[in-house]
């Protein structure tokens, strides 16, 4: 038996073995992947338009299956998987997009709710949680409004309360503040550390080089479909400089303005401790 089983544990939220898909019209989004993600890491996917960064995070909610390879989600394969276990799968993934997707005719609290009344919660456990997580996300007292009448980052707060109510293993972003100024997207990406230091795994395709130079994370790099480079403290380009020691970055809150702060600093913006637990 490996250790792996003797302990009962699995390190990889994701694991892809020669994973590549083809779409029906013949174009090759992704050709021959190979990548381990661990429990608990914040990893950005960079590459240029067309590069795969939305199928790949397509393949690991199962929106798209592979044509080619093997992905396994917390050690489970997600190629073997029936459709009546789909969404389970789903219960343990939250989704946030550039364009937010909520639901235009229901309040902020009910967008919320919605998301725990689809995987059958108690009416008591939600009435509980649904508040909790509008306070973590700022939005304390927003919960009567309709989308429309809030801020994009608001609305996208919504959505990332909206990706953590049923306290899913891993959160997968999707361009997520592609929409917003460069102070608001500041304030979504301390609010996605805050849940990461909890111990949500994040992976995040973005196009933002400022938030992946100051952040140093993991940065996996696509092009035409293919890893083109992988590296532990990443930045957007190949061998860029222009950030800062990757020591004070990790764990870190970026400023206004791009500087970034050490974890655990008190001027953290959406220091999240404060204001009640994650979980
Ligand atoms: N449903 C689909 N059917 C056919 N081709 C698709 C489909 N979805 C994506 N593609 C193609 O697959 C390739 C990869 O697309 P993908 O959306 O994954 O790129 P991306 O890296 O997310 O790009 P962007 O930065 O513009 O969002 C592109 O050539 C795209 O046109
Ligand atoms: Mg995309």
């Amino acid at each position: 038996m490996s250790n792996n089983l003797l302990m009962g544990v699995v390190i990889f939220m994701i694991q892809m073995f020669n994973v590549s898909k083809t779409y029906s019209n013949e174009v090759k989004a992704l050709v021959d992947v190979n990548v381990r993600i661990q429990k608990g890491s914040f990893v950005f996917l960079v590459g240029p338009s067309g590069a795969g960064k939305s199928t790949f995070i397509k393949l690991i909610f199962r929106e798209e299956a592979p044509t080619r390879g093997q992905i396994l989600f917390d050690g489970k394969s997600l190629v073997r998987m029936r459709e009546r276990e789909v969404p389970y799968l789903r219960r343990q993934i939250g989704v946030v997009f550039q364009d937010f997707r909520l639901l235009p005719n229901k309040t902020v609290y009910d967008n919320i709710a919605f998301a725990m009344e689809i995987v059958e919660a108690p009416t008591k456990r939600i009435r509980q949680r649904v508040p909790q997580v509008l306070e973590m996300v700022g939005l304390g007292k927003k919960g009567n409004l309709m989308p429309h009448q809030l801020s994009g980052g608001e609305q996208q707060r919504v959505s990332i309360a909206r990706a953590i109510v049923n306290e899913p293993m891993l959160i997968i972003a999707d361009e997520p503040t592609g929409n917003l100024d460069p102070e608001t997207a500041t304030e979504i990406m301390n609010l996605l550390l805050e849940i990461n230091r909890r111990g949500t795994t994040i992976i995040m395709a973005t196009h933002a080089k400022d938030i992946v130079d100051s952040l140093r994370r993991r940065v996996i790099a696509l092009e035409n479909g293919r890893i083109v480079r992988d590296e532990e403290r990443g930045s957007y380009e190949q061998g860029s400089s222009a950030s800062l020691p990757g020591s004070l970055a990790q764990g870190g809150y970026i400023q206004p303005g791009g500087t970034v702060l050490p974890g655990n600093n008190s001027q953290s913006l959406y220091s999240l401790q404060e204001r009640g637990a994650l979980r």
